[in-house]
């Protein structure tokens, strides 16, 4: 939840400027109201279609403890795409019994983690995979539970590095393939064959791409039956969009029905793997502006955030919208909002209108709780910005700025430097 309270934005009771004052520009807010808010939005919307159900946050959006370790104690499961998320999953408190672990390329070290872990089920993407899995598990003398994810060639028609669930993409098993794999993968004794699964893409605004793909799951799923091979499992994927600027994304309630009219007759439990719909417009960047300066006839704001604390505008050309802290009401200006870092892509926002700031003004750029944090760096050796969580008028750093010490930790001059 943020707003304006006379002029002053806040993050839920917590006014933008006192946190900065607290721990330093730049810094990510998150309001904890709206990822619980967002939680039982899913948690409703998908009670009142009558599903059978486990939400797994998709670590990979925002993989902060303060972040997991709310939706941990609101009940959500995960789904993790490395050990290391894994790890942070495990860490927040969330059971190992609700993750699910997707990806391409899972090292023989991460699966034999995840087998041991006994976690839900692993979404396994090829027939190599599986046979490793099969492997380790036969070694560990544990059956690992799979699924399979399978490439249902639907377009999600969203940005094409976002899209994942076309015949072209890197993901999952060919759909022509997917029987086939089911009936080898189901005699192998290591496996415990639980589920189905896929992900056709991220910010998808459109309910038809969703529609298509889970008809097709159903379709599949029916096959399957006929073959003698019962799952327990859907797992749906994550993809819901956000609004960034004018989107107008579908409510969660509809994606629900969705779910319930194209698979709610096989009464199995359903998995949604909602990532930016969850944590997205529960976080914002604040950030300070350090100089404006005009050149010719281009404003440019110069803020002390850079690509490495945000990289979406410069990766996907991404949108988002960037407000005052202080709202003035002067008449807007055009501007360029730039980074200090040492490429034209470190830019935030081009020919952007905006009211006019100065130097120490502190500016917000919204909904960037997902894809934020997780996708920072510290390019040109800024360190990673503090994070905090506002809940009420309570605030609280749940992670702190990077110092140079950590940040050199681990490195060192080789030893034939004298
Ligand atoms: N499940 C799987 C298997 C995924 O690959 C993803 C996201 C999700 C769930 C969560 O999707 P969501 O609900 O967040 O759309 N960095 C990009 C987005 C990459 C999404 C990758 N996969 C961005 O900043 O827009």
């Amino acid at each position: 939840m943020f707003h304006y309270k006379d002029n002053i934005l806040h993050a839920e009771d917590v006014a933008i400027d006192k946190i900065a004052e607290a721990v330093g520009t730049p810094f990510y807010v998150y309001s904890s109201k709206t990822l619980s808010d967002n939680f039982k939005a899913f948690e409703n919307a998908l009670k009142n279609a009558k599903l059978k159900h486990t939400i797994c946050y998709s670590i990979k959006a925002n993989n902060n403890l303060g972040i997991t370790g709310t939706l941990a104690a609101l009940g959500s499961g995960a789904d993790v795409v490395s050990a290391g998320e894994m790890h942070v999953a495990l860490t927040a408190g969330i059971p190992a019994d609700k993750i699910v672990f997707s990806g391409v390329g899972k090292t023989r070290a991460e699966l034999k983690s995840a087998i041991e872990n006994r976690i839900l089920q692993i979404n396994a993407e090829s027939e190599a995979e599986i046979n490793n899995i099969n492997d380790i598990a036969l070694k560990l003398g544990i059956k690992a539970n799979v699924a399979l994810r399978v490439n249902p060639d639907v377009d999600a028609k969203t940005h094409v590095k976002i899209t994942t669930g076309k015949k072209e993409n890197k993901f999952g098993v060919d759909w022509d393939e997917a029987k086939g794999l089911y009936l080898k993968t189901a005699k192998m004794k290591g496996i415990n064959l639980v589920g189905i699964a896929m992900h056709i893409g991220s910010q998808i605004l459109d309910l038809d791409p969703f529609r298509l793909a889970f008809t097709k799951m159903a379709a599949m799923v029916e096959e399957l039956e006929s073959a003698g091979i019962k799952l327990q499992n859907l797992d749906l994927g994550g993809g819901l969009g956000i609004n960034y600027n004018v989107e107008l994304p579908p409510s969660k309630d509809d994606y629900a029905q969705v779910i319930a009219q194209t698979l709610g007759k096989f009464n199995k439990h359903i998995i949604i793997e909602p990532g930016r719909a969850m944590v997205g417009d529960a976080g914002i960047l604040v950030t300070e502006v350090i100089y404006t300066k005009k050149m010719g006839e281009r404003n440019y704001i110069i803020v002390d955030a850079g690509m490495n604390d945000l990289v979406r505008p410069a990766m996907y050309d991404a949108w988002h919208t960037i407000i005052p802290a202080r709202k003035t009401g002067a008449a807007p200006i055009t501007a360029d909002i730039v980074g200090p870092i040492c490429e034209t892509s470190d830019t935030f926002a081009k020919d952007r209108i905006i009211e006019p700031v100065a130097q120490g003004d502190l500016l917000a750029m919204m909904s960037a709780g997902a894809y934020g944090s997780s996708m920072s760096s510290i390019y040109n050796f800024r360190p990673l910005v503090p994070e905090v969580m506002a809940h009420g008028k309570k605030f609280e750093v749940v992670r702190k700025r990077t110092t140079y010490e950590q940040m050199l930790s681990g490195e060192s001059k080789p030893s034939w430097i004298k």
